[in-house]
């Protein structure tokens, strides 16, 4: 008997306005975490969870960064389609786009700019072999007015609502939603919300409403959405924290940083970027083919590629950059 494997999708479309200028010149999936595009992060842990066929959700500007980046997908292990959305209309609009790509079977969809540490294998397998319509994962947060909030009443869910202003419990829905193709009909049947998007949120639950039948497993460990900057570098210190040395810094291929420069904790330098002395830099981003110099002290700031930045080697106060592609600046 052959076996059908699950299918994947991720989702790299978006306006990523809240991440501006880092998103002016390309999507925020690609914007690195510990020297990796985000979105890779995505496709390795649905890899290692078996499933090798998957459709990436694209549109606007970046669209072609995302191709040339992942090409065919053989570098990184799976089988990539490309689907493109001409606007960016809701999660849920996304993936209504997957229908004949996904085929009649379970599929798991990954938002490409979440981040998750622990494998998600036995999440996958756990849906195989259940008859949920859907399952969701959940992970506790501080701030749950912010997100989709799971209700949860004798371990059961009974409703999903949006940045509920009287949240009923801490359980947001993150990125990572396992489903079946019953999911296509509830879209179809949507309207689009205030902000005219169809959303995933009034998606699941509307299929909740039908059958009452959604599960739900819950994510005890690290798991980040990165909408913002402040969420990218606390991404960048998780992940940096989990794969790096003591010092708790990456740095990139061909590099030149000076031997008295002071890279701190949670720094992450992209390949070809060149530091001088004096320069000193704690919990930031800074991509491929900057130039610093200048005695700057930096931190807390995301620095795109080819940014050149000169400081006037007398304010030694720390600054705090959020700077787009090949931007220049002299202090
Ligand atoms: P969001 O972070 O909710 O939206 P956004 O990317 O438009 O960002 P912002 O609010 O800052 O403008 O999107 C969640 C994920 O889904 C993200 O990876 C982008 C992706 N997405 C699509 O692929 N298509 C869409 O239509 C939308 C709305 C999001």
């Amino acid at each position: 008997m052959s076996v059908i494997k699950m299918k994947g999708i991720i989702l790299h479309g978006g306006h990523g306005t809240r991440l501006r200028p880092l998103t002016h010149t390309g999507p925020k999936q690609l914007l690195p975490i510990a020297n990796k595009p985000m979105s890779q992060y995505c496709i390795e842990s649905i890899r290692d969870a078996d499933i090798t066929d998957i459709a990436i959700i694209i549109g606007g500007l970046g669209a072609n960064k995302v191709r040339e980046y992942y090409g065919n997908g053989e570098n990184f292990g799976v089988n990539l389609t490309y689907i493109e959305q001409d606007e960016p209309r809701g999660i849920a609009h996304a993936i209504r786009l997957c229908k004949e790509f996904i085929n009649n079977e379970k599929f798991l969809v990954f938002l490409g700019d979440n981040i998750i540490q622990k494998s998600i294998t036995g999440f996958v397998e756990n849906f195989t072999k259940s008859d949920y319509d859907a399952t969701v994962l959940l992970c506790e947060v501080d701030n749950p007015s912010r997100f989709g909030i799971a209700d949860v009443e004798n371990e059961k869910i009974v409703k999903i609502t949006e940045k509920p202003k009287k949240p009923a419990s801490n359980l947001a829905v993150t990125g990572i939603y396992l489903l079946t193709p019953q999911i296509f009909e509830v879209i179809d049947n949507l309207k689009p919300s205030w902000r005219n998007e169809l959303e995933i949120t009034d998606a699941l639950d509307n299929l909740l409403k039908q059958n009452d039948n959604i599960g739900y497993e819950i994510i005890t460990d690290y798991w980040k959405d990165t909408g913002t900057p402040e969420d990218i570098l606390n991404a960048n210190r998780q992940v940096l924290e989990n794969i790096c040395n003591q010092t708790g810094s990456i740095i990139g291929k061909n590099c030149k940083i000076d031997e008295s420069a002071l890279i701190g904790r949670n720094v992450s330098i992209g390949d070809d970027t060149i530091i001088s002395s004096d320069v000193v830099i704690e919990n930031s981003i800074i991509m491929s083919g900057c130039k610093i110099d200048g005695g700057l002290n930096i931190k807390d700031s995301i620095i795109s590629a080819n940014c050149h930045l000169h400081g006037n080697n007398k304010d030694k106060t720390k600054k705090v950059f959020l700077l787009g592609e090949g931007t220049k600046i002299t202090l």
